[in-house]
């Protein structure tokens, strides 16, 4: 019988997949959390029939992991992500290519959908290989789960537990209502038993339960990241979207995932380790004007027609760590130097902003695992183009168009921090830049907020 594996950088995510599916299937789950982690797996495995695979994963995505099975493996692929198939730009020919079944579901899943997905790609592997019968997707009367994964997730219900004999029949272990140690547990798993066997019935019944419990983990789990989904995102997204920018739920999800991805990364790196755990809790400017400049980014890429995921890449590092060598996180706000706040603070303040793109870019270069670009991007956040920045007072000619589409989001992002109750203002702000900014390589970025905002 074939393998089905399972990809998804989300532990949560994993046990729901691997816990559903094996309700209705008997075939053998494989479990990764990364694209490369698969990637070897696949290499070494020609049992396995199937792949389900998340896109979005700090380790090879779900669109080289799709590269690769297209080169070497052509397995039917369930492709299963909470983003858009048209922002992969590697998996642009993904639903129209022919050989083997490819398949797109969106998460939040409905277990149903997957179940019909799954089916068919394993009915398509079992017609290559006729030796290698697949299940029939009829469930027994029994759900197996494995040891490690009830004490994870399921040992607060009340349930029968069985272990299975040689002879295939089913011995109660444990009654509804028992209180389970995990050593209860864990010594069969010692005598090579790691699975426990539960009524299907049973697992019906508490399956909605189990669901939100397990989506409410994702929201809850205490690592940097998943901290600035519940806040973060939720505060700026209020601060960018409610009022005047008309900004889609699609949006906000791919913005999101960007976002993720990136912190994820980043959380990996030790130099950037203080500087995040600020950003997170952050409930001001920092933490607003990065999430709008980025939702801005994004707009006047797509309006501008140079959107690209590696574009939204760089722009989503830059947005989140321009200021991240401010010795201050107030002093995100001071974006001129020419401004009343600028000239109110200390010369040792000034001294530290002036310097902050530079010790930034810095930072970025040393990260080592962010894209080219990067630093480019956060060196020139503060110059304008017509001379008046900071460092070094560059003139509009030295920009690249996505140095000059994030200085220009910035500066709006600022704008409507302070002015987020009227269309109109925004619209006569972004028309107040056109003298400054409508030339050169902010040409095409202005113009694009110019549709935007119309
Ligand atoms: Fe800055
Ligand atoms: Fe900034």
């Amino acid at each position: 019988m074939k393998k089905i594996l399972i990809v998804d950088d989300e532990q949560p995510i994993r046990d729901l997949l691997q816990l559903l599916i094996e309700s209705e299937f008997d075939n053998e789950i494989v479990l990764c959390e990364s694209g490369s982690a698969a990637q070897t797996i696949l290499s070494g495995d020609d049992n396995i029939g199937i792949i389900i695979s998340d896109y979005n994963m700090p380790d090879g995505n779900g669109g080289e992991l799709f590269l690769f099975n297209e080169r070497e493996k052509k397995l039917p692929f369930i492709l299963l992500t909470g983003g858009f198939l048209e922002d992969y730009p590697e998996m642009s020919g993904f639903l129209s290519g022919t050989g083997y079944f490819r398949s797109f579901v969106p998460k939040p899943f409905e277990e149903e959908m997957l179940f019909d997905q799954i089916k068919t790609g394993l009915e398509e592997t079992q017609g290559e290989k006729d030796s290698n019968p697949i299940a029939t997707g009829e469930h027994s009367e029994y759900v197996r789960v494995d040891i490690e994964l009830f004490l994870r997730q399921l040992r607060s219900y009340s349930l029968d537990l069985f272990l299975k004999l040689k002879d295939d029949k089913m011995v109660k272990v444990f009654s509804a209502g028992d209180v389970i140690e995990d050593e209860d547990l864990l010594k069969y798993k010692r005598k090579n038993r790691h699975e426990i066997f539960l009524r299907y019935d049973d697992f019906q019944k508490m399956k909605v339960e189990l669901m939100q419990s397990i989506f409410s983990q994702l929201k809850n789990a205490s690592s940097v990241t998943e901290a600035f989904d519940a806040t973060g995102n939720a505060m700026s997204f209020m601060m960018v979207g409610s009022k005047i920018l008309n900004i889609w739920p699609d949006q906000v999800k791919l913005v999101e995932s960007s976002v993720e991805s990136c912190l994820r990364n980043l959380e990996s790196t030790t130099e950037l380790a203080d500087f995040l755990k600020s950003f997170n809790k952050d409930e001001g400017y920092l933490i607003a004007h990065s999430m709008t400049t980025l939702h801005l980014c994004f707009m006047v890429m797509k309006k501008g027609g140079f959107y690209t995921s590696e574009n939204m890449e760089r722009l989503s590092y830059a947005a989140l760590i321009h200021d991240c060598e401010l010795s201050d996180s107030s002093h995100s706000t001071v974006i001129d130097k020419n401004s009343e706040k600028f000239k109110a603070l200390s010369s040792r303040e000034q001294e530290s902003i002036l310097g902050h793109p530079i010790r930034g870019a810095e930072c970025a270069l040393k990260l080592g695992n962010i894209p080219d670009d990067v630093d480019m991007l956060i060196r020139f956040h503060h110059e304008r183009p017509d001379g008046s920045g900071f460092p070094r007072g560059v003139n509009r000619n030295s920009f690249s168009v996505l140095s000059a589409t994030l200085v220009l989001c910035l500066r709006v992002a600022d704008f409507l921090f302070y002015n987020d109750d009227s269309s109109e203002k925004l619209v006569n702000y972004v028309n107040s830049l056109e003298d400054n900014y409508a030339q050169g390589a902010f040409k095409s970025p202005w113009n694009a907020l110019k549709d935007i905002v119309n």
